[in-house]
Formats: C-alpha cells, structure tokens, sequence
C-alpha cells in the first residue's frame, strides 16, 4: 500500500566511522536511525502501522512503551488526526520522549509496573475499545522497520558481513531479517546485543525483561550481553570519536562489536536519538 501518513521517515544516514573502526579493529559503519522524524527507527514501521489503521477507519490506536513507541505513535496519530493512547512504565520513560509524547496530544497513562504490564494493558485496552495495537505484535511494525536493512543493502552495495543493533523486545532484530531477506542478497552475521540488567539498565528504551520476540529474534541472530558500563563506555565514545549523540541503549551494537571483536563490514544501528534522554548525561 502507499503509505497515507508519512513524516518523512527513513532514507536515514549511514555513515563511515574511521575512529571507531581504528579501535574496533573492523570497518565500522553507524546506521543513524536518529534521523528519523521522531528521532528512532520507530518510525519507519509507525508509517506503515497507522496508515493501515487509517485505512481500517480504526478509532485510534494504542501501544506500550518505555517511551520511543509511544513518542512515534502520538506524533504519527497527530499526522492523521486519530487519538492514541500511550502506556508507560512509571518514572522509566526518559525526558525527552514523555515530551513528545505530551507535546503531540497522546493521552498518556502510567503503570505501576513493568513494560510488560503496560504491554498486557495495552492489548487488553486494544481489545475492549477496537483501537488498532501499534507494538509490534503489528506486523505492519516488523515489515515497516525491514525498510532499514534494504536501504543498508543498497547504501553499501551489497551486504555487511555483521550487522549489531540493541536487543529489547527483538522486534527489529526479525524486522532486519526480514529486509536481508527481502533485498535478496543473503544475510549477514547478526548480533542482537542486549542488557545484562535489563530489569534495571540505565538505557531505560531497552529495559524489558521478557521480549516478546525472543524466539524468532533469537533464531536469527546470536544473542551478546552487555553490562551497563560497557554500554556506558562506548555511548560516549561513540560521541567523542565520531560526533554522534545516541541515546544509551543504541550504542548496545557498538558495545557487542567491542566484545566480539568479529572481522569486515560492520554495520551498527544507532537506533535512537540522544536528546531524548539528556539526564543520562548528567548521570556520567
Ligand atoms: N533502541 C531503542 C532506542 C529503542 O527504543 C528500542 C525499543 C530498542 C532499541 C529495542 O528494539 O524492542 O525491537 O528489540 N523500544 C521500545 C519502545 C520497547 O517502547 O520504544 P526491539
């Protein structure tokens, strides 16, 4: 389908990282997916999600989040004038998304509780209103989010030999799986790299404790583990090597790279923006 509600999303950045690569000791490559509109990769699939939703003449939609989903859904239900309802984990939503959350007219309500309580709130509020779940149980989610991998593809004019992202949910680990597999050209080795915390990481974006993808996520990719302060270490890095700001939790590829140390063409996604959690910064 064309895509009814757009903001302009993906078509993002991916760029060469000398510095990182001198000391990764491989040819590093930075997806920079805060470019998007919203500032994550979220929006790629949120395009596709709520212009189904649109289409449907579903009466709004609703989603979970430990707050990147939630600041796509309300700025892409804005764009098509439809409300949203968006479920937080209280007091674990960074700064800057709770304010685009806010800012764009979503109806936020806190749980007092984990993500994965919010997400069974959510699907149940999904349910008994008849408004359209943007998680990404959607698979308009997934095959929005594949977009990145074919763009990859195209950028390096073939395939990556790795390709590292942040591991949460595993929602956009089966979303780059599915774009390898689309652009034809085979798939790359793969590193889901999650939190060793992830009840109480302070990259609050990836802190879910049971993925609801993990089967499939896990097929595709092999699972690394970061501590918090490797992820620390190579967030800021990542910013004072190459002038990139990501928020925590997508420096999660660079800091599974860093620890894998595998060889060639590696792309890491830097999956979010880091204006969207500007107190992790005074946290250093
Ligand atoms: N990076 C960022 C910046 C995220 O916001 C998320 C997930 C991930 C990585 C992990 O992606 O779940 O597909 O494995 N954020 C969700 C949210 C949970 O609600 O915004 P995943």
């Amino acid at each position: 389908m064309g895509l009814a509600v757009t903001l302009g999303e993906g078509g993002t950045p991916l760029l060469e990282a000398p510095r990182l690569s001198e000391r990764l000791g491989c040819d590093v490559r930075l997806k920079w997916e805060g470019a998007n509109p919203t500032g994550s990769f979220k929006d790629r699939g949120m395009a596709l999600a709520v212009s189904r939703a649109v289409e449907q003449g579903a009466p709004g939609i609703v989603c979970a989040s430990t707050g990147n989903t939630a600041a796509s859904a309300a700025a892409y239900a804005a764009r098509a004038g439809l409300p949203a309802v968006v479920l937080l984990p209280a007091g674990a939503v960074a700064r800057g998304k709770l304010a685009q959350a806010v800012v764009a007219g979503a109806e936020l309500r806190e749980v007092e509780g984990s993500f994965e309580e919010a997400h069974l709130e959510a699907r149940r509020l999904a349910e008994e209103e008849g408004y359209v779940n943007v998680n990404s149980i959607n698979p308009d989610r997934i095959e929005g989010q594949a977009s990145a991998a074919r763009e990859i593809v195209e950028q390096l004019g073939g395939l990556p030999d790795v390709l590292a992202l942040p591991y949460g949910g595993g929602g956009n680990t089966r979303a780059y799986e599915r774009g390898f597999d689309e652009a034809g050209a085979g798939r790359p080795r793969m590193l889901a790299v999650q939190s060793a915390s992830r009840a109480e990481t302070f990259a609050t974006a990836i802190r879910i404790v049971e993925p609801v993808h993990r089967e499939q996520a896990e097929a595709a990719a092999e699972v690394v583990t970061v501590s918090d302060g490797e992820l620390r270490e190579w967030w800021t890095a990542i910013a004072r090597l190459e002038g990139l700001f990501c928020e925590p939790a997508s420096a999660a590829g660079v800091a599974g790279v860093a620890q894998v140390r595998p060889d060639g063409r590696v792309v890491c996604v830097l999956t979010g923006h880091g204006l969207k959690d500007p107190d992790a910064v005074e946290r250093l």
